[in-house]
This record gives C-alpha cells, sequence and structure tokens, in this order.
C-alpha cells in the first residue's frame, strides 16, 4: 500500500482551493476535499481538483440506508476520485451497499467513531455501554467484512487496527502535527514521523500545511518525515 501525506483542503470556497494548490508547481499532493468545500461547490470542483492531477479523498462520510448509500455511491463513482468514505456506524449491511454502489476501483474507508465522540458521550448519548477502543475495533473488524478497504482512526489506533485486520488493511490518520505546532483542536496528535513509526498507511493533514507561512515547505517537511 503506498504510504502519502493528504492535504485536507478545508477551505470554503474554489478560488480559495485553487489559489492553495496553484502554490505547488513541483508536486501534485493527494488531496481531501470535505463536505464545506463540496456542499459549496459541488462536483465542478471535484473535476477541477481531478483535471489538474491530484488525487483526491472526497470525505462525505455517508450514512444512511443501505439502499441510498448503494444509489449515493454509484453516483460518486463517476467522479472518479481515488478514495470515499461512510459511517461504519451505519451497519455492515450499509456498508456492503456502499460497495456495491461504487464498484471496487475506488478506495473505501470507514469512519469508526468520530474522535469528537469519547468514552463519556458514546457511553451516555449514544448509549453503548462497551469500551471506546473495543467499538473501533469491533467496527473496523465489520468494515473488512463488508469488503471496506480500512478506516479513519486516531494515530493511537492505526497499530491495533493493523494487528486486529491486518497490515493490507488500511489506515487513514488524521491529527498529525510538527513537534513544535499547536494542537488546535486535535487532542490526541502525534508527528509525521510518529505516525510511520507506528504504521500508518495515509496522514491527513491540514492546518499545519494550509496555515504554515510556507505550505510548499510544511508539505515537504510531512511527506520527508512521513515517507522517507
Ligand atoms: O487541520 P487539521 O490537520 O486538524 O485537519 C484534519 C482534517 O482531518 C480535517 O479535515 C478534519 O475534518 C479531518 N478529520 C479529523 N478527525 C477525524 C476525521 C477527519 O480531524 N476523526
Amino acid at each position: 500500500m503506498g504510504k502519502d501525506v493528504i492535504i485536507a483542503c478545508d477551505f470554503a470556497s474554489k478560488e480559495e482551493t485553487l489559489k492553495f494548490l496553484s502554490k505547488f508547481k513541483k508536486h501534485k499532493p493527494f488531496v481531501k476535499i470535505g463536505m464545506e468545500l463540496f456542499y459549496s461547490e459541488g462536483p465542478s470542483i471535484v473535476k477541477e481538483i481531478k483535471k489538474r492531477g491530484h488525487k483526491i479523498f472526497l470525505d462525505l462520510k455517508l450514512h444512511d440506508i443501505p439502499n441510498t448509500i448503494r444509489k449515493s455511491m454509484a453516483v460518486l463513482s463517476k467522479l472518479n476520485v481515488d478514495m470515499v468514505n461512510c459511517h461504519a456506524g451505519g451497519t455492515k449491511a450499509m456498508m456492503k451497499a456502499a460497495r456495491e454502489g461504487l464498484g471496487n476501483k475506488t478506495i473505501l474507508i470507514a469512519v469508526t467513531q468520530l474522535t469528537s465522540t469519547d468514552q463519556n458521550a458514546m457511553n451516555k448519548d449514544l448509549l453503548i455501554k462497551e469500551d471506546l477502543n473495543k467499538v473501533v475495533m469491533h467496527y473496523a473488524k465489520n468494515a473488512k467484512a463488508s469488503g471496506l478497504d480500512g478506516v479513519v482512526c486516531s494515530p493511537l489506533e492505526a497499530k491495533k487496527v493493523h494487528q486486529v485486520c491486518g497490515k493490507n488493511f488500511i489506515t487513514i490518520t488524521p491529527g498529525v502535527r510538527f513537534k513544535e505546532n499547536a494542537k488546535g483542536d486535535q487532542k490526541r496528535v502525534m508527528t509525521p514521523s510518529e505516525a510511520k513509526k507506528i504504521g500508518s498507511d495515509y496522514i491527513v493533514v491540514g492546518r499545519p500545511i494550509t496555515e504554515a507561512p510556507n505550505p510548499i515547505k510544511a508539505y515537504e517537511r510531512c511527506c520527508k518525515e512521513f515517507i522517507g
């Protein structure tokens, strides 16, 4: 599995996003398009970024009944992105439907428990009484059994996911910071070299690159530390 750094392009508009990506002359970074950008600009932003030669992770975290998911994934498959995702909490039936709708050529990733959901919220709000780590591993196993390729997980969970689901099951880890950076709103963070050590397959990096004084240098540093 190819290790790579994915830049989270959390911008509100096409103009800002393309202005940012135009700074990259030597590189064609793998780009994550999230809900904010997709809902404001629609499929045209995906087509535009693809036309420029970037790989795309379309991070829309689908979660609905299997029939709706199957049909929505079939529509998304026409955008020819490289990676999409859905919530493992939608059940195995939903994840299988996602795979059927999407086909096999796009990487399909599950979101287990969001990193914003802690043990207390999961127990009290969702009424799931188990240990959070156990739930994450159970959802990862469900994702694998449903034909998905991997999971988004916190850097602290990546190693365990590989132990439970095998080394070819992809782990994508956000929450990456350089040693000297502020954590922002991320609670459990790791440096790119630490993420490499624990065996993450892809790291998703937003603000440490997008808000860096020199985003190209920050991206190159991430690649050097993570890929080597
Ligand atoms: O700016 P920062 O590096 O914190 O951005 C991380 C990106 O990863 C954001 O786009 C965020 O939505 C995403 N993400 C996350 N935690 C998850 C799943 C996705 O931070 N569990």
